[in-house]
C-alpha cells in the first residue's frame, strides 16, 4: 500500500474510532436493549449494532471499494482478503460493557491483500488509544511502545486465560493448563481479547491463550503485537487465519515457544 494512502487511511480510521467512542460514552448510562446471540451469555446490544453501522457508513462513503468484515453483520460477506479489508469489532467485551460499563474496546484492523497495515484498539472508558501502522511501531496514545523483551521468563510472567480452555470441546489437556497456572507468576482474564492483545504489546501482560477467537477479536491486536516483535499463532503452531475462527497463543517469542512446547497439548 502506498505510504500517502496508508497515512490518510490511518487518520480517518483514528477520527472515526474516537467519534464512535464518544457515541458509546454518550449511550452507556442510558437504557439500551440487550439481546443474546449463539447462547444466553453471548450478548449483543443496540450500541454494538449502531457502532458497527456507523463504521459501515463512514467506510462505504469514503472508500466504496473497501470491504468490511464486522461482527454484527452490517458489513460484507467477505470471502477473501484481496484488496483493502476493514475488520471491525464495534465493542469487544460486550459482557463487560453491559455488566461493568468499562473494560471494553473498539477494535479496527485494516488489511491490504492480506497484509496487516493498521491496527487500532480503543479502550473507550479509559480513553486510551493503542495504534500500530505497519513498519512504524506501536503506540499507546502518543507514547511509542518498546519492543517486547525476550528475557522474560514464564515464572515471572502473567498469562491471560479464559473459559474457552475448559469449555471449547475440551480441546486442551487441562492438567497442563493447571500446571501453567502454578508455574506462571499469575493468570488473568480481562474479558476483551482486543485489550488482552494491547496489554501484551504494552508489556503489562506477557501472554494470552484462548481456544476460540473470531477474526474481529484479534485483527487489530495481531498487527499491534507484530509491531512490538510479539508473535501470534494458533495452538497447533499454524499461522492465524483472518477469515475464520482460530485458537490463539499470543506473546513474546520466548514465552510463545515455552507455552506451545510445555503447556498446550491439543487433544484432537
Ligand atoms: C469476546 C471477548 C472475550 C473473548 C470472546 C469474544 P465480544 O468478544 O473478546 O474476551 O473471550 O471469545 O467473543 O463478544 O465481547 O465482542
Ligand atoms: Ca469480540
Ligand atoms: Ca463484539
Amino acid at each position: 500500500m502506498d505510504d500517502a494512502i496508508r497515512k490518510k487511511l490511518f487518520q480517518n480510521a483514528k477520527v472515526w474510532v474516537y467519534e464512535a467512542g464518544d457515541k458509546i460514552r454518550e449511550q452507556i448510562h442510558q437504557q439500551f436493549k440487550v439481546d443474546t446471540k449463539s447462547n444466553a451469555n453471548d450478548l449483543v446490544t443496540e450500541v454494538d449494532q449502531s457502532t458497527e453501522q456507523y463504521f459501515q457508513k463512514q467506510i462505504k462513503s469514503h472508500y466504496p471499494n473497501h470491504q468490511l468484515l464486522g461482527e454484527e453483520g452490517y458489513g460484507d460477506n467477505v470471502q477473501s482478503l484481496d484488496g483493502t479489508v476493514w475488520i471491525v469489532d464495534p465493542i469487544d467485551g460486550t459482557m463487560n460493557f453491559v455488566h461493568q460499563k468499562r473494560n471494553f474496546a473498539i477494535s479496527v484492523g485494516i488489511y491490504h491483500d492480506g497484509v496487516g497495515e493498521i491496527g487500532i484498539i480503543y479502550n473507550v472508558m479509559e480513553d486510551v488509544l493503542y495504534t500500530a501502522v505497519k513498519g512504524e511501531g506501536a503506540f499507546r496514545n502518543d507514547k511509542k511502545l518498546d519492543l517486547l523483551s525476550n528475557e522474560v521468563q514464564l515464572e515471572t510472567s502473567i498469562i491471560a486465560l479464559n473459559s474457552s480452555l475448559a469449555c471449547e470441546n475440551k480441546r486442551v489437556n487441562e492438567r497442563k493448563i493447571q500446571q501453567l497456572i502454578k508455574d506462571s507468576r499469575g493468570t488473568r482474564s480481562y474479558g476483551s481479547a482486543a485489550l488482552e492483545f494491547a496489554f501484551i504489546a504494552e508489556g503489562i501482560l506477557d501472554g494470552y491463550i484462548t481456544m476460540k477467537l473470531a477474526p474481529w477479536d484479534f485483527a487489530a491486536g495481531y498487527i499491534l503485537l507484530n509491531e512490538v516483535g510479539g508473535i501470534t499463532v494458533q495452538a497447533n503452531r499454524e499461522p492465524v487465519n483472518l477469515l475464520e475462527g482460530n485458537t490463539i497463543v499470543a506473546s513474546n517469542k520466548q514465552i510463545s515457544e515455552r507455552l506451545l512446547t510445555d503447556y498446550i497439548e491439543l487433544k484432537e
